[in-house]
């Protein structure tokens, strides 16, 4: 079957970097030029300027097992002590590390200098619970510094973490930890979400229990942070107080120079079936390309910026881009633990507002949700310390993107749309804030120094204004290594179908435009077939949300005996046109829309109008489920939603 991918809905709105921006920006063109003369170079010289290596390295990138790399192999250093004491060490102890604010409004500021002694601290704790190089510890905590200093302290020692995010089960957290063999689980009592204290602790005692089928969990301790001072069940031999520990451990600690490739972190991706994928992250290459990304696509100045990048630290963009990037850069960041509507829709807004953010990254599922809740409600905030905006996760349409540019950006700061994934550790497409002229809904060029294609399903080129299958077809510094304790199925998910040619095999579909800039285009297995034509779903929930009407859009592919598939849409209006008109006749009209914005072909079958769509936790819509509403089969496995009374409350509106 042919993977090419029909495009149909265009958009013409170009945007050129101001003058002053362009020429103040950290990262200018010539960029492009070194990365293309010489990419191993090119990553050698990043490296070698945002790193300091205890050891500098001779070897840049060995790929001779392909698809398992080494970079900057024979060199040598310490993650945390990049992040950390290096700062201190050059007199920038007294900088803010981190604005903490949580949910309930308490607030800490933390220097880099007292970030340092803490993660000191916590290394000792956890060197005498026997933890070191090559061991690993899961870590399931709030949203919390401690949950930063975690991370780190464990990189210090060389060890691996696993964060699993706090939203998740007993049973995923057990999962996660036996396919790990973790040593020690660092958790909280618990943590502040939507207004209530949450729990953890019983979730990590559930899932460390005996259950009855003979294998004991491999962890031997708790370390246990008190956050919210609720009641919690204590295993004496096995439980430890944060907070006991932690202060009584000495504040000395030298930090240990490991290799390169020495495993930095594991961290699990559900994957469409079966076993999760404990995607692996080494050292060297995964901070120089998280360093290097943040500077030059946020135009990071760590002496002025604020930056705050919103993603819980359980998914990889907190990995990447709240604690190792911007810390390996010394910024200054903001971490908020709770939900944007508490106590009122508005907190995010308050935030910015409090602590002058200057940099701010966000998810589109976000920005959809503000623009049904309306722009009155940002608009009552002083949001003009803002100068930078990022958007990550998924495609952002259009519509939001001009959205986001207009009301949070004041109309006038650059937009950097950065695709990227788990497995590949940090940003590989995305503007650059300075140079490149941007288009709404486009992630636009490869970052310099790595390589990417859209092939056709023999892996040729599909050429500049057709869509087809993104691949990374060259090595890059922060790519995964593998999956933990599963090489056969490393190469089978993301090798195989191109392994003549090598390509990595990243699971989207894109575009490229006339331009030759990359159009997200949603994952593969979402395109839907009408009447012979590959339609993306990105492009007619783009054409939904460009009404008036609708702040998000999902579309799907149902069977249909006349056209093979049919479009069946789900769409979210805005609050304020629900208030001035109601939704009667609405889907009628957004059919007849989309037939004109795109083409009779795309026009949907079916309009539902609903008030929430499925999504994960991370907050990407599962299309997977509203086709099973779309065939009218009863509702497949609803474990990874966010909010599992979704689908009952979908099923509902459209019968
Ligand atoms: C999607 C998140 C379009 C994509 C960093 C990818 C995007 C998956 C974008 C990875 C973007 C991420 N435009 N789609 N800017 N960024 N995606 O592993 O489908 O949670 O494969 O990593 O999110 O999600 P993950």
């Amino acid at each position: 079957m042919s993977q090419q991918i029909d495009h149909v809905f265009d958009e013409n709105r170009r945007f050129v970097p101001s003058e002053e921006f362009a020429a103040n920006a950290i990262a200018g063109p010539e960029l492009y030029d070194e990365a293309a003369a010489d990419r191993e170079a090119f990553w050698a010289k990043q490296s070698r300027e945002l790193i300091d290596w205890h050891k500098p390295f001779t070897n840049v990138l060995d790929w001779s097992n392909p698809p398992f790399a080494k970079w900057f192999d024979d060199g040598e250093l310490n993650v945390a002590y990049n992040c950390l004491d290096r700062h201190v060490e050059a007199g920038r102890g007294d900088r803010v590390a981190f604005h903490f604010e949580g949910e309930p409004g308490d607030t800490r500021t933390i220097t880099y200098a007292q970030l340092t002694e803490e993660v000191k601290r916590v290394a000792n704790v956890l060197t005498d619970l026997g933890v070191g190089r090559g061991d690993r510890v899961a870590i399931y905590l709030p949203m919390i510094p401690e949950a930063v200093a975690s991370l780190l302290a464990v990189a210090r020692l060389g060890a691996a973490h696993s964060v699993v995010f706090g939203g998740f089960s007993a049973d995923s957290l057990r999962s996660r930890i036996d396919d790990a063999g973790a040593k020690v689980v660092i958790t909280a009592d618990g943590g502040y979400r939507k207004g209530k204290a949450t729990s953890l602790k019983p979730a990590v005692d559930q899932a460390l229990a005996d259950r009855g089928d003979g294998e004991q969990a491999t962890v031997q301790n708790v370390l246990v942070v008190k956050r919210t001072g609720q009641d919690v069940d204590w295993n004496d031999e096995r439980d430890i107080w944060w907070h006991d520990a932690v202060a009584t451990a000495s504040a000395e600690h030298e930090a240990e120079a490991f290799p390169s490739e020495n495993p930095l972190f594991i961290l699990y991706t559900s994957g469409t079936t079966g076993k999760p994928k404990g995607i692996l992250h080494t050292s060297g290459g995964y901070l120089t390309q998280a360093a290097f990304t943040h500077r030059s696509v946020f135009d990071l100045r760590p002496e002025s910026d604020v930056f705050w990048c919103t993603a819980d630290i359980g998914w990889v963009t907190g990995h990447s881009y709240s604690v190792y990037g911007p810390l390996a850069n010394g910024a200054t960041q903001v971490l908020y633990e709770g939900t944007p509507e508490y106590p009122e829709p508005g907190r995010w807004w308050d935030i910015i507002e409090k602590y002058g953010v200057t940099i701010f990254y966000t998810a589109p599922t976000a920005v959809r949700s503000f623009m049904k809740q309306g722009r009155e409600i940002p608009q009552k905030r002083d949001l003009s310390s803002i100068r930078l905006l990022g958007s990550v996760g998924e495609p952002i349409n259009p519509e939001a993107w001009m959205w986001f540019r207009e009301v949070i950006g004041a109309g006038d700061v650059p937009i950097v749309d950065t695709w990227w994934q788990t497995e590949t550790g940090a940003i590989m497409i995305s503007p650059l804030p300075g140079v490149t002229e941007t288009k709404p809904g486009s992630a636009q060029v490869a970052m310099p120094g790595i390589a990417i294609d859209v092939v056709d399903e023999k892996g040729e080129p599909v050429g500049d204004g057709a869509g087809g299958l993104l691949v990374v077809t060259e090595p890059w510094p922060s790519m995964l290594r593998g999956i933990w304790g599963d090489p056969d199925r490393f190469v089978d998910t993301y090798w195989k179908m191109f392994a003549d040619k090598g390509y990595y095999f990243a699971g989207d579909g894109a575009r490229k435009d006339e331009d030759g800039d990359i159009w997200l285009l949603g994952r593969v297995d979402d395109v839907m077939n009408v009447s012979g034509h590959r339609l993306s779903t990105t492009e007619i929930e783009s054409a939904l949300v460009a009404h008036e009407a609708t702040a998000e859009a999902a579309v799907v592919g149902a069977n249909d005996e006349t056209t093979g598939q049919a479009v069946v849409a789900f769409v979210i209006l805005k609050e304020s046109f629900l208030k001035q008109h109601g939704p009667e006749g609405l889907a009628q009209d957004l059919r007849t829309w989309v037939g004109a914005q795109i083409g009779p072909i795309a026009r949907p079958r079916d309009v539902f109008i609903v008030n929430e769509l499925p999504k994960t936790r991370s907050g990407k819509i599962m299309r997977r489920l509203l086709r099973d509403v779309a065939e009218g089969r009863e509702v497949g496995d609803t474990q990874t939603l966010a909010d599992t009374m979704v689908m009952s409350a979908i099923t509902k509106q459209v019968k």
